[in-house]
């Protein structure tokens, strides 16, 4: 307590679209949680903005208090729209919910963009009027990807000139490939904004549409991405996704910082999800109880001599997953089990059906969307593979290395600023890495980590082992966030 009181305090607004354990769709909602734990940890006063959707577990919903509500004016619609204002608070970080059952009612965060755009508009412009309606103004308003990226526009826009406007912006981008581009009247329409931001340099992507994500760069006081290569990568054509010119443009304000996991969610020696915990002294002793376990609970053959390969993933076109679809029968080797957990294209998702059905007891494909089975996965597998076409950071690989689980990944964004690649020679490294976007390197990697398993297994455990003792947590990163606010305020 001593320590922290010391340190500079600041104030600031998180601002997205999801945030575990309330809604999460992959790993922005991780970062929406630990992060502002973290910088309460180092003297913040942390508010976290989200929308109240109405796939929010009930419990939580029970534990909403009523703040406020108001109406708002939106765009050119001609009509004023009931925002309430509904708060939870958890171990220091206020969690404060935009309620309007017209945008929120859905059972998903994303629908579709049609109704996308109109509701974070609404969310993004609600957020700001929220603050002055509580009259909390805050230091830093810190927002993330394209669903908070009209925030720093009506910052500098239609709210420069009430309490808030003195704010200063962070836009963080998770993930460029989603950036919420629609055509230029029907943003224009929703928004509200001026003509005057509807130009090249802001929001206009061509002749025809406005990008969300693209004006709340132009106008964010400095802009992060997660992981320092992904950073460089953006501003190359293979990465840009067609904003590379304007992230060039906006280079000497943009930076990377890499995330981290939370050690309290993810913990080995604590998680109540694993048959049996384990940490860094005896995980060599209890890997093997969760490994058996694992086969056990997903029907496949249980034997402790097999190499169960993980992968955790939204089944998506990000994720490198034709790569691994086009290897199955070569990584069937009658050594090997694979085991997959994800939801996502239609595509995917029967490419692993048709394996599980194909290799009974040797592949598992569990199309679905569960956390404790997450867990159970990073414990018992003995590699998790990450192949990813792109990675702005990646958080899986992360909590593999945390629970001794050796990443196979491509070295791109987060990916290779996190797991250096084994060395045969001196056993160094974190993991097995490759780096062109091919099947055939993929293979290779996975067969390299076969071999040190089976043929080198002191070597194998020493990699777990360093894995484990890695840190992996926030800390560093959390504050390289609060210099970054610290260099935006510097009172
Ligand atoms: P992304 O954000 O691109 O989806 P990340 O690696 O940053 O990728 O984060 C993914 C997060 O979502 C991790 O916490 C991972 O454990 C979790 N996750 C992904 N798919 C599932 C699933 N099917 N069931 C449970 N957790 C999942
Ligand atoms: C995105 C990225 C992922 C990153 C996560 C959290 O969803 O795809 O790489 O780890 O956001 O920042």
């Amino acid at each position: 307590m001593y320590e922290i009181s010391n340190l500079p305090r600041r104030s600031v607004a998180f601002i997205g679209s999801e945030c575990h354990p309330f809604v999460k769709t992959g790993g922005l909602g991780d970062v929406m949680y630990a992060l502002p734990r973290e910088l309460v940890r180092l003297n913040c006063d942390v508010r976290v903005i989200l929308p109240r959707y109405a796939c929010i577990p009930k419990e939580y919903q029970d534990k909403m208090i009523y703040r406020g509500e108001f109406y708002m004016d939106m765009g050119m619609t001609n009509r004023n729209y009931y925002v309430g204002i509904m708060e939870y608070i958890c171990d220091g970080v206020v969690y404060d919910f935009i309620d309007n059952q017209e945008f929120f009612s859905a059972g998903n965060p994303y629908i579709n963009l049609v109704d996308d755009i109109p509701r974070y508009c609404f969310f993004s412009k609600a957020a700001l009027a929220a603050l002055n309606y509580m009259n909390w103004i805050p230091d830093i308003i810190h927002c993330h990807d394209w669903q908070a990226g009209l925030v720093p526009v009506y910052l500098r826009t239609l709210f420069k000139d009430t309490p808030v406007g003195r704010a200063r912006s962070i836009l963080t981008i998770h993930n460029l490939r989603f950036q919420g581009i629609y055509n230029i009247p029907t943003i224009q329409y929703w928004s509200g904004l001026p003509n005057e931001v509807f130009n090249m340099g802001a929001l206009q992507q061509d002749w025809v549409n406005a990008n969300m994500l693209k004006g709340g760069l132009a106008y964010a006081d400095r802009i992060t991405t997660v992981s320092g290569t992904y950073a460089y990568e953006i501003q190359t054509a293979e990465y840009g996704e067609r904003l590379e010119g304007h992230l060039r443009y906006h280079s000497g304000k943009l930076r990377g910082i890499v995330n981290g996991i939370d050690y309290g969610m993810w913990n080995p020696e604590t998680d109540p999800a694993l048959a049996a915990n384990y940490g860094l002294g005896n995980v060599l002793d209890h890997k093997m109880e969760n490994k058996l376990a694992l086969q056990k609970e997903l029907g496949l053959e249980e034997d402790e001599g097999k190499f169960v390969i993980g992968l955790i993933s939204r089944l998506t076109n990000q994720k490198g997953l034709d790569l691994v679809s086009a290897i199955i029968p070569q990584v069937l080797d009658g050594n090997t089990q694979v085991v997959v957990l994800g939801t996502g294209d239609k595509q995917y998702e029967d490419t692993f059906r048709y394996y599980e059905d194909t290799y009974r007891g040797t592949f598992s494909a569990c199309i679905q969307y569960d956390e404790a089975r997450a867990h159970r996965i990073y414990a018992g597998a003995d590699a998790l593979m990450v192949p990813s076409r792109f990675e702005p950071c990646g958080l899986t690989q992360l909590n593999a290395m945390h629970y001794g689980t050796i990443p196979i990944v491509r070295e791109t964004g987060g990916l290779k600023d996190t797991v250096e690649p084994y060395n045969e020679y001196t056993g160094d490294g974190n993991g097995f890495t490759f780096d062109r976007y091919e099947a055939g390197l993929l293979l290779d990697a996975i067969n390299r980590a076969k071999t040190v398993y089976f043929t080198n297994r002191y070597h194998w455990d020493e990699v777990v082992q360093r894995d484990m003792a890695k840190d992996v947590s926030w800390g560093n990163s959390a504050r390289q966030y609060k210099d970054l606010y610290l260099e935006l305020t510097p009172w």
